[in-house]
């Protein structure tokens, strides 16, 4: 059992081709409302049906600080008779979309850390929704790296990435794996209702990709050592998606809106920011770090209003954007991505010994909290 600190040694990030602004899925959203009040407009008139209701691009903007989105597929999403994301279905012999984006991520990911494939002993996809029920997507992208070991699938939604995190931590400091790699395929528009005025803006795709190892050894230039993980789950039906392999059991339900994401937006924000700041100081006073020492905070992307509620709990007063920085404007919420990509992207301007917190929350509720500390490698 190694006794060696372990680290954090690389992360990578997939953003995909595609991005969509707020104003363009606005009009493609107040397209089908207005194609659908005037089919129903009879029944409007009657009083037996509501008239749906036109979204607007400021109100995502300030409500969530959203600004735009990457997507897997744009067409498909922006056409009013369609909103939805088409990706043709491939064949067993083709890499699934999945598996693509966690190659590209993973790569990336494996150069920062200077580590070939097949040093890896273990792979976890760590993600919201898994694209089949298996083989296992984990396994297919350990054959598609060329890397060895035992690689498996995991879900915590958007607390997938940290609890991966943590899972990995185990596996090295037990002596299952030497390294691991977490990767976090989120094809989130897949699962969003592109015609529920609500949630229509909320997410966007993205895949990361993080390596975790000791740091005996550790060839990475600038590694961060996990002083700690946290994880905590409380259940709540506040966000839900009933999709799952017993749908086609119950036909007369299968394309029911609950079979894709739903969520009591307000009611989250109030239950889930406390929970994310008890645990994030209780995280920190377990370690013996106070608040002030942190020097940056790489929060879940869901609501930046939430983020800063969260960073203010934490450290007693307004967190600057450079202590808790924000990606929502350009990848709107990743799920387990979000927390990542911030880290990935802002993380390079940290000194040795500067002392963070990547944490996630989402659905379960999860909140998974992971307390890093830059360090210096012989090779740095
Ligand atoms: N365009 C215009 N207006 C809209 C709208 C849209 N797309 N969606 C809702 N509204 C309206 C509502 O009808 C409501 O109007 P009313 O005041 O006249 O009743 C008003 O805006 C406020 O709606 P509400 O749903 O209460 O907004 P909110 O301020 O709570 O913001 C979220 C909504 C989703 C952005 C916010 O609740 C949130 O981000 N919550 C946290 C979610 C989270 O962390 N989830 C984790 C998921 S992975």
């Amino acid at each position: 059992m190694p006794s060696s600190p372990i680290v954090i040694s690389g992360t990578g990030l997939f953003t995909p081709p595609n991005s969509i602004s707020n104003d363009e899925l606005v009009a493609a959203f107040n397209a089908y409302v207005e194609a659908e009040n005037l089919a129903h407009a009879d029944a409007i008139a009657r009083g037996e049906k509501k008239a749906l209701e036109p979204s607007s691009a400021e109100f995502i903007l300030s409500a969530s600080g959203i600004g735009r989105r990457y997507a897997m597929d744009r067409a498909g999403v922006l056409d009013p008779a369609i909103m939805a994301p088409r990706l043709p279905e491939r064949t067993n012999e083709e890499p699934s979309i999945q598996c693509e984006m966690a190659v590209n991520a993973a790569r990336a990911a494996l150069a920062e850390a200077n580590v070939t494939p097949d040093e890896l002993g273990a792979i976890i996809v760590a993600c919201s929704n898994l694209q089949r029920a298996y083989p296992a997507v984990a396994v297919e992208v350990q054959q598609a790296l060329g890397a060895k070991g035992f690689a498996f699938d995991m879900n915590v939604a958007c607390s997938s990435a940290t609890f991966g995190i943590n899972m990995a931590r185990d596996l090295v400091a037990s002596g299952s794996a030497k390294r691991v790699l977490v990767v976090s395929p989120e094809i989130c528009t897949g699962h969003l209702n592109f015609r529920d005025r609500e949630s229509h803006f909320i997410f966007g795709d993205a895949c990361t990709a993080v390596v975790v190892e000791a740091l005996e050894g550790c060839r990475a230039t600038a590694p961060f050592e996990i002083l700690g993980t946290r994880l905590a789950t409380q259940f709540s039906n506040n966000i839900r998606n009933n999709f799952g392999f017993l749908n086609r059991a119950a036909p007369e339900h299968r394309d029911d809106a609950d079979k894709l994401f739903v969520q009591q937006g307000r009611k989250v924000f109030k239950d889930v920011s406390p929970m994310v700041a008890e645990l994030i100081a209780s995280h920190l006073e377990s370690l013996e770090i106070a608040p002030s020492d942190i020097r940056r905070m790489w929060l879940h992307q869901a609501n930046g209003t939430m983020n800063q509620w969260i960073a203010r709990k934490v450290l007693g007063r307004d967190a600057t954007e450079d202590e808790a920085p924000s990606v929502l404007a350009e990848y709107a919420n990743t799920s387990s991505c979000g927390s990542i990509i911030t880290f990935h992207k802002f993380r390079s301007d940290l000194a040795e010994g500067d002392v963070g917190v990547v944490c996630s929350f989402g659905a379960g509720y999860s909140v998974g909290s992971v307390v890093v500390r830059k360090v210096a490698t012989s090779r740095a």
